[in-house]
């Protein structure tokens, strides 16, 4: 399928249109990731089509708004009105691409497989809209070998040679949401295609709009690139999780013994325990390496146990809920207890996968009466049930018998929580410098007295 054999002029024809921006770009998914992808490409002059299923997502786009925080919606009004960008449910607009970049969701299935069905039908429209010269990127996170076995061989199907009529590559997004440093932009891109010339038109393609390119020598070694990367995360978290739990039972402040190692100036990398992961990539992202490894007889270790102890912790700061009413005399069952932040981190208002579902499903389950508060988000939907945000106000946390911190948002006063509240349990941290007024503040590791040194 892929050849060494390369069309001269339907490669260099692509890239004269990269290199002069008379290339149309085409973004199939709007999300997290598509959309800041589709707003450099058109803020580096090219026309971009973004491809998205949603009418609502579509509509809302070329009404010049914005439902990704990182992207103001000045800018896309601006882009929309300047028409460089336009946001459509009619796939057979992309027929104009000579780029598409795929960044649709890769979500697990119940059974914690890989669910390719977003990456399957986004293939199959970009394969239906293809043209001779088209180059396809996939940015979706997936297992190692998705690029060469999904997404190229459905581009063959269609007769072409890839490598030759068509080019393919993987360059895995790495965008934060919520970090006030690092974008799409100034992010270094990683970038592997199936043979040398389809990596470099994508190269070309994404240093138009990203300042830093690193190119890798085939698609397998870019997939793994962002599995490392957030196994990484997921180890290191699993790490210092475990770390919280063990200085619990000693009876060690656990944050201390994390900020004093940190000194260290070589050889370790801080990581800060919590309630739990969530969002669309680290809770997921190494499950998709631990199943292609499983179908090659493989356990993967560090990520099942990573994982394992990462879902635990929603469990163990419930415990340390019932715990600490319990020295007051209540009963979880019947306490009402406030969840201070649902996002899965801190300063955004995405709650996919969050801990906070969990801390909730939990508390409920042992019969707490839970309210929560979160500035980013409003409104959750869990269960198919919608559960409404309350204001933090004096009498909210003078009637409330627990607050949990679960997510660590700047703009929250922690000082009027614990001016007002009787009981916090800070799963983050973010207690530990303030004026200790009214609330009695549970740390994830709350440090107990030491024995007296005996002779
Ligand atoms: N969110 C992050 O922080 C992040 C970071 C790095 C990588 N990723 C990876 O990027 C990929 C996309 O994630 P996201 O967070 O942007 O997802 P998202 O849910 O925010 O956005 C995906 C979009 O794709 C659309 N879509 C779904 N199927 C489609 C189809 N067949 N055709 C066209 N549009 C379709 C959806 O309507 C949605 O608007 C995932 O693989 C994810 O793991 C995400």
């Amino acid at each position: 399928m892929a050849t060494d054999r390369t069309d001269r002029s339907t490669k260099a024809q692509l890239l004269q249109r990269i290199q002069d921006r008379t290339a149309t770009i085409g973004v199939i998914g709007l999300g997290y990731v598509g959309l800041p992808l589709a707003v450099e490409f058109a803020k580096a002059g090219f026309h971009v089509i973004g491809y998205d299923v949603s009418e609502r997502v579509c509509s809302l786009l070329m009404g010049g708004d914005s439902h990704i925080q990182d992207v103001p919606a000045s800018e896309v009004a601006a882009l929309v009105r300047g028409g460089k960008f336009e946001a459509t449910t009619d796939e057979s607009r992309l027929a104009r691409a000579d780029a598409i970049s795929i960044a649709v969701p890769t979500p697990l299935s119940k059974t914690r497989d890989p669910d390719m069905s977003y990456v399957i039908a986004a293939a199959n429209a970009a394969t239906r809209q293809a043209h001779r010269g088209t180059l396809v990127a996939l940015e979706s996170t997936t297992y190692p070998g998705t690029t060469r076995e999904v997404l190229a061989p459905a581009l063959a199907e269609r007769g072409f040679v890839v490598g030759e009529d068509v080019f393919v590559a993987f360059s895995p997004e790495r965008v934060d949401p919520g970090n006030p440093v690092y974008h799409t932009k100034n992010t270094p891109k990683v970038v592997g295609g199936i043979t040398p010339d389809c990596i470099e038109l994508a190269s070309a393609l994404y240093s138009s709009c990203i300042d830093t390119i690193v190119p890798v020598s085939s698609p397998e070694a870019a997939e793994l690139v962002k599995l490392l990367e957030n196994t990484f995360r997921s180890v290191n978290i699993g790490l210092v999780n475990e770390m919280a739990i063990v200085c619990d039972k000693l009876g060690v402040d656990v944050w201390e013994v994390i900020d004093a190692a940190a000194t260290k100036p070589f050889g370790f990398m801080k990581f800060t325990p919590g309630p739990g992961i969530g969002g669309h990539c680290i809770p997921l992202d190494p499950h998709y390496l631990a199943w292609k490894m499983r179908t090659l007889n493989y356990k993967t270790r560090f990520i099942d146990l990573a994982s394992e102890i990462n879902s635990q912790m929603p469990a163990f700061v419930v415990e340390k809920v019932a715990h600490a009413l319990n020295l007051d005399r209540k009963a979880v069952n019947g306490s009402k207890v406030l969840v201070l932040g649902v996002a899965y981190k801190r300063d955004i208002d995405d709650v996919r996968e969050s801990p906070a579902l969990d801390v909730i499903r939990l508390l409920e389950e042992l019969g707490a009466e839970v309210s929560f508060h979160d500035p980013y988000i409003p409104a959750v939907r869990e269960d198919g049930r919608m559960r409404e945000g309350v204001d933090l106000t004096s009498q909210m946390l003078a009637d409330t018998d627990a607050v949990v911190v679960v997510t660590d948002h700047h703009s929250v006063d922690y000082q009027f929580v614990m001016d007002h509240a009787s009981l916090i349990v800070d799963s983050r941290n973010v207690m530990r410098n303030l004026v200790q007024t009214k609330a009695r503040v549970v740390s994830l590791s709350a440090a107990a007295p030491l024995s007296p040194v005996t002779a």
